[in-house]
């Protein structure tokens, strides 16, 4: 029977896809549909995601599968199909793999949900966008990436750590490519509306940034046979949630920049308004002269990865 519930296809039902899954079932959000390449994998844990329902009183349909027929009509599509990295990668590290990964699953996603909105969140992230937008031929509003949610919740935990207040009383975000060049945005941090730089001295501010650009590699260290997972499946859904529910919410997403702040033709993370149409503006903020040219820095470091696709003949 055909309900009214918004759709979400995750495709990868690995650690991402599936806590994704998860959250979106939580949530009650939307029906899923949970992809792998994999047989029998996202069957099992949409049938697992399927009985924790009755307990979280969500009534949403999950239909675990390998047929992207599964996938029709839906709202949102969820990519997290790919691989992870291991002790000693960088994210750039994944590439070649990726970059075929993410244009097959584009492919067989648009086919089969031409009105969809695509949110990436395969590695390396902004290079990801922008092979799934060229694949797609979506709009530029269609296809986006998380990073700066994930990126500004680590910055956040990392400072809530710090001064021992509440995260809901953290006010940051991070822009600029998801890798070792994102830009943390010090001038915009707030701590229930004091500035932080009141509040922290300048050398922990200084470490607080450092570890949230390693904050990645700091738990590939630690997990040794994969990347984070459980932080990265709620930020998607959070830019899923904000597209569904028209919530008209600004999140720092990874968005193609035509000209604004001075970056041209490339994916990188800004401050975007999510809703029913995707990102529906893109916000311009002051930040600094420093962070200014930290993210300009950051967004030459994507296109020279793009261009690394390009050169690989792969799209
Ligand atoms: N089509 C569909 N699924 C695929 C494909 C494909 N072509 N190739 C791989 N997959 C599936 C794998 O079978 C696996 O189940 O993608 C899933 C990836 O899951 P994990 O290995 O657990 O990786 P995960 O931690 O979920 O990370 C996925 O997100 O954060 C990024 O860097 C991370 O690029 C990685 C991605």
């Amino acid at each position: 029977m055909k309900n009214g519930r918004a759709k979400i296809s995750v495709i990868g039902a690995g650690n991402v896809g599936a806590s994704a899954a998860f959250r979106i079932a939580q949530l009650e959000l939307a029906d899923v549909a949970l992809i792998d390449i994999v047989e029998e994998i996202p069957e099992g844990k949409a049938l697992d995601l399927a009985q924790m329902c009755p307990i979280t009183g969500s009534d949403v349909n999950l239909v675990g599968s390998t047929n992207y027929e599964d996938t029709a009509d839906s709202d949102v599509v969820i990519i997290t199909s790919g691989i992870p990295r291991k002790p000693g990668m960088s994210r750039d590290d994944l590439i070649s793999t990726n970059t075929k990964v993410v244009k097959s699953v584009t492919e067989q996603v648009v086919s089969n949900s031409p009105d969809a909105i695509l949110i990436l969140v395969t590695n390396p992230l902004d290079a990801m966008v922008y092979v799934a937008h060229r694949v797609s031929g979506l709009s530029d509003n269609k296809v986006m990436g998380m990073a700066g949610v994930l990126d500004s919740a680590r910055f956040r935990a990392f400072i809530a750590m710090e001064l021992g207040v509440s995260v809901e009383n953290i006010n940051a975000s991070v822009l600029g490519g998801h890798g070792d060049t994102m830009v943390p945005l010090l001038s915009n941090t707030t701590i229930a509306g004091v500035p932080i730089a009141q509040l922290v001295p300048a050398d922990r501010l200084e470490a607080m940034v450092d570890r949230t650009r390693k904050g990645g590699a700091e738990i590939v260290a630690l997990l040794k046979t994969g990347s984070a997972f459980y932080a990265p499946a709620v930020a998607a859904v959070e830019m899923a949630e904000a597209i569904i529910k028209d919530k008209k919410k600004v999140l720092p997403c990874c968005v193609y920049a035509d000209g604004h702040y001075g970056i041209e033709d490339t994916f990188v993370g800004l401050p975007v308004r999510l809703g029913a149409e995707g990102v529906e503006e893109i916000i311009g903020v002051e930040i600094s002269d420093e962070e200014m040219e930290a993210l300009h820095v950051s967004a030459g470091k994507v296109k020279e990865l793009c261009e690394v696709i390009d050169g690989m003949g792969i799209l």
